[in-house]
């Protein structure tokens, strides 16, 4: 298959009022001229930006308020974004972090995660590819996850397990779809900065600047070019790629044990 090309088609991205989405978002309009369908619950933040798109670009850009936790509005950012419209690229990146003793996580939050990380993604990802595979074949899917699927990470422990199932849930849908004109891309960030950092407390320790810590621009355009080049499964920088090589020949013990030191002292004082 070709390259992915955006221009002048529609992009949904999902998570786009803030941090990576927002910047994924700005990349297909400006470097691509593409027209977008922007998702996420703080409206505002979606009209402003897409104001900015359409002004600067001249791309066509539609905002859905939907939170990923309501199964309605789940079915509905499919309904909208598609009705008289074609989607030709879907990029599922809104998630959501508990950062804290694995133990203390509240079922209501951690319900809350797994739908927005997890249960939204699987439904949104059928339904996006099956809606290109027969409208728009040749675009792709891309979802985010996070180097924390790929090693147990203590104090992020069900965050963890909700992007290792997006690193194999990705990699095995987009190996059943090889030879079909929809492509599939995981993309797996290491620490952004991002609004994600001071929600969850990580922030406390890792701050925009340190070392590890992508800009959230510089992140987003290496996203979207493995979007657009169909590349199965991204990491991006050279730091985080070096990490994942050496992780491989790290017993996974010793790998969660250092994961666990680097986050301990973020924690906050225990009460
Ligand atoms: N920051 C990092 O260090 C890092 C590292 C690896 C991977 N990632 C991944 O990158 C992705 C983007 O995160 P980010 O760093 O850009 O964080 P962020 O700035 O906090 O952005 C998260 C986005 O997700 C949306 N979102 C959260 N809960 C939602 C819900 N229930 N319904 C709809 N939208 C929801 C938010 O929008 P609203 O609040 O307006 O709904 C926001 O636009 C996530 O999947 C994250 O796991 C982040």
């Amino acid at each position: 298959m070709q390259k992915l090309a955006l221009a002048g088609k529609y992009t949904l991205v999902t998570g786009a009022s803030s941090g990576l989405g927002l910047e994924m978002a700005r990349i297909v309009a400006r470097d691509h001229r593409g027209h977008l369908v922007l998702v996420a619950r703080r409206i505002d933040r979606l009209e402003a930006l897409a104001a900015e798109l359409r002004t600067a670009y001249g791309v066509e850009v539609e905002c859905i308020q939907a939170d990923m936790t309501r199964r309605e509005d789940v079915t509905r950012t499919f309904e909208e974004a598609t009705r008289g419209r074609v989607i030709h690229a879907a990029i599922l990146n809104a998630g959501v972090t508990y950062f804290g003793r694995g133990l203390e996580h509240g079922f209501e939050d951690f319900s809350a995660m797994l739908a927005t990380n997890v249960t939204s993604v699987v439904w949104l990802t059928q339904r996006f590819a099956q809606h290109i595979l027969t409208e728009s074949p040749g675009g792709g899917v891309m979802i985010v996850s996070s180097v924390a699927g790929t090693t147990a990470t203590p104090f992020q422990a069900a965050y963890s397990g909700t992007k290792a199932f997006l690193n194999n849930f990705g990699m095995a849908l987009g190996e059943e779809l090889v030879g079909e004109p929809v492509s599939v891309t995981v993309f797996v960030p290491g620490g952004i900065a991002t609004e994600m950092g001071e929600k969850s407390g990580t922030g406390r320790k890792f701050k925009k600047g340190d070392v590890g810590m992508m800009d959230a621009d510089v992140c987003a355009r290496r996203a979207v070019l493995g979007l657009l080049r169909r590349e199965r499964f991204v990491i991006p920088g050279a730091l985080n790629v070096l990490n994942d090589l050496l992780l491989r020949f790290t017993p996974r013990g010793l790998a969660s044990a250092m994961a666990a030191r680097i986050y301990r002292d973020a924690l906050p004082p225990k009460p």
